[in-house]
């Protein structure tokens, strides 16, 4: 089966790091009528809970806790103004007009309508307390790390952080495996949470590892990918498990490389010795977990829609400058070798800098039962480069979506190239440049991005 190798490698590149956002608020606030009479303990607090303490908790990334009514009452209005705009919890897909998810996900920390309603109308009655008795049970934190972890890998050397532009480090972690072995469970644990913005995860074959870095520990790896990718961090993610029944293959021959996004804190100079903890399985699965990354169109051929800023009848991928609205589309079919259903267990977007929104969907040529024709799965208009991760679907294997030969998937991506997009201006600066330049497809900080990856499930063995 190497058409479906082919078919990922079409579009195989590094998730290269850089950040972007839209200064354009999420439409999720609104609707739903005020309620009467809120109170802290007995409507907030449950929504604090379940959706802020993950990150606003004593220690936590969010800066401050949200746990006790004297913590967060003094921010009842910053609190309703953040969750109605989208910007709060922070990752930045939303249910929205064009697209409406039909699957559950996993670690799903959006707020519905009526909750945002009832943040807003608390911090309008002046954040009362209320009955300390209608309060939900006290919070505990989630564990921290991975359960029933096997092993927990650290590298040779600790990574240095300083300056004043972001940082990227591929970082060599030695598993020193005797025996093929089944993951079906990776944790990242950020050793210096100051710095260590965003962690992606690969499996490395260990001649191509020692290449790339001559043999040191650490190597800088801004663009290009050192191997395939198993696991996306950011703050506040939690552990990544496959289900029961799928894992991801680890060799001898292989090392895990953990590409570090740092964002330094411009006056100190720190170090981050960051973890990694793997779960083997005990038994071989039936299935083995992938992660492809459709998007990248650079012309015609490769699926790319004639776009707004075009400058003849050929589609090409060039965002030009000081240019705010501009849209690149692109549908990618599943190449007619593939003979199998493929499970679709998450989706992501990535994009850099200027990027701004990113929608997929899925054209089903022959839909499966209970499958709509046109699936939309992630629409992301509220992106930010610093908080991405995957979207795991919350339904049995039996009950994922798939993709099969003939099904399109259509990826639309926004971009604002001018110095109003705050991390365009941001990115900017970091170059010592004043204007923004013509952005084309590729690694580096201030080229773009428009891919959607998706993590699927394939028969054990079958590449
Ligand atoms: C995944 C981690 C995470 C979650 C979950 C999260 N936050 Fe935050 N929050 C942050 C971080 C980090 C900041 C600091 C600013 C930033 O980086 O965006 C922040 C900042 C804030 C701010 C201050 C914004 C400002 O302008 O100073 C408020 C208010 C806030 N969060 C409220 C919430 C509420 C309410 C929830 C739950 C509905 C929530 N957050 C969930 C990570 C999180």
């Amino acid at each position: 089966m190497a058409s479906l190798k082919l078919w990922g490698a079409i579009a195989f590149v590094c998730l290269g790091l850089a950040g972007c956002d839209s200064d354009d608020a999420a439409s999720t606030g609104g609707g739903g009528s005020a309620p009467t009479d809120v109170t802290f303990h007995r409507d907030v607090e449950p929504i604090l809970q379940d959706n802020c303490l993950g990150c606003h908790y004593d220690g936590k990334i969010g800066g401050f806790s949200l746990a006790t009514y004297e913590e967060a009452a003094p921010l009842a209005n910053l609190i309703a103004a953040q969750t109605e705009a989208g910007l709060m919890p922070p990752w930045g897909a939303h249910d929205t007009d064009e697209c409406h998810p039909i699957r559950p996900w996993k670690n799903d920390l959006r707020l519905s309508d009526e909750e945002i309603s009832k943040l807003r109308a608390w911090a309008d009655q002046g954040a009362p307390e209320g009955d300390p008795a209608d309060a939900p049970p006290a919070y505990t934190p989630p564990p921290d790390g991975l359960a029933n972890r096997s092993v927990e890998l650290s590298p040779a050397v600790p990574s240095t952080v300083s300056g004043t532009s972001d940082q990227f480090t591929c970082v060599v972690y030695d598993p020193a495996l005797t025996e093929d072995k089944w993951v079906d469970g990776i944790h990242f644990v950020a050793g210096n949470p100051i710095v260590a913005h965003h962690a992606l995860t690969f499996r490395v074959d260990r001649a191509r590892a020692e290449e790339l870095s001559g043999g040191a520990p650490t190597f800088p790896c801004f663009g290009g990918s050192p191997g395939e990718i198993i696991h996306v961090w950011a703050p506040g993610t939690q552990p990544f498990e496959l289900p029961d029944d799928v894992g991801i293959k680890l060799t001898p021959d292989q090392v895990v490389v953990v590409q570090m996004h740092y964002h330094p804190t411009g006056t100190t100079t720190e170090t981050d010795t960051s973890k990694i903890q793997l779960r083997f399985k005990a038994e071989d699965p039936s299935y083995e977990f992938y992660v492809l990354f459709p998007g990248n169109a650079e012309n015609a051929e490769d699926g790319l829609l004639p776009g707004p800023n075009d400058a003849g009848p050929t589609p090409e991928f060039r965002i030009p400058a000081n240019v705010k609205d501009h849209t690149e589309t692109m549908e990618i079919a599943v190449p007619n070798e593939i003979f199998f259903d493929i499970p679709i267990l998450m989706v992501m977007a990535h994009m850099h800098y200027v990027g701004v929104d990113l929608k997929f969907e899925i054209h089903r040529a022959n839909p499966p039962g209970g499958q709509e024709q046109d699936e939309c799965f992630l629409h992301n208009p509220a992106w930010d480069f610093g908080w991405q991760r995957f979207y795991t679907f919350d339904v049995p294997i039996a009950d994922l979506p798939t993709a099969k030969a003939g099904d399109t998937l259509k990826i639309r991506c926004r971009y604002d190239n001018t110095k109003s997009n705050p991390f365009v201006a941001q990115a900017l600066a970091d170059r010592n440049m004043s204007e923004p330049v013509e952005v084309l497809l590729g690694e580096e900080t201030l080229d773009e991005m428009c891919l959607a990856p998706v993590g699927i499930l394939v028969p054990a063995g079958i590449l």
